[in-house]
């Protein structure tokens, strides 16, 4: 197994793929794994769907019925796995909806990088009608289910990629409410 921090760290997103991609069984795996994430309350608040061959070009037709095109979109073919990414609400008087989505976004992330780990180009996409009732119907959603979007999962060729990750500037991200400091002051006025 990769050094954990080493993996996060030089994590990269591909936007080119190969024909390559995970079969079912090695998918099951990776989702046993990062289904693991923090989840209050034990929600399970997602799902997740795979989506190879035929079903891309049904996503295609999809997203130009969406956008009112004539002509199919080819933008689901540039990998030949995408994983949609679907939060499914639980009724909690607990637990509110953004918390559930942060766990179903957790798993996304998870999945990423484990998919990484083993070796697949992955990209998180989105797009503009992501959550159109068209593309909702194409994935045979529920009523309250909804996307966060898409894996897109292929091969990598073994190649490294050419961009470096940008270095994250810990000390702007990270900060610290002083010990010794007031910080009830103007509780009053909230
Ligand atoms: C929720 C979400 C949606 C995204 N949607 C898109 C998208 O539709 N198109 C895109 O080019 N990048 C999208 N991105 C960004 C890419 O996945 C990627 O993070 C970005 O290109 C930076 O590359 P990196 O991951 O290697 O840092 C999205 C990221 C997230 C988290």
């Amino acid at each position: 197994m990769s050094n954990l921090i080493d993996l996060v760290t030089a994590r990269r997103s591909r936007s080119k793929v190969t024909d390559a991609s995970p079969s079912h069984d090695e998918l099951l795996r990776l989702v046993a794994a990062a289904g693991h994430v923090a989840d209050h309350s034990g929600l399970a608040p997602w799902r997740l769907v795979e989506l190879r061959g035929n079903a891309r070009v049904d996503l295609g037709h999809a997203l130009a019925a969406a956008a009112g095109d004539d002509k199919p979109s080819s933008k689901p073919l540039r990998a030949p796995l995408l994983i949609a990414l679907v939060v499914v609400p639980q009724q909690s008087a607990k637990v509110p909806v953004w918390e559930q989505e942060a766990t179903a976004s957790g798993v996304a992330h998870m999945l990423s990088l484990l998919l990484t780990d083993a070796g697949w180009g992955v990209m998180w996409r989105t797009g503009s009608h992501v959550r159109s009732p068209e593309v909702h119907h194409m994935h045979r959603l529920e009523q309250h289910e909804y996307l966060l979007g898409w894996l897109y999962v292929g091969g990598t060729d073994g190649a490294h990629t050419t961009r470096p990750a940008a270095p994250v500037d810990a000390d702007h991200f990270l900060t610290s409410l002083a010990e010794g400091q007031d910080n009830t002051e103007g509780n009053e006025r909230i």
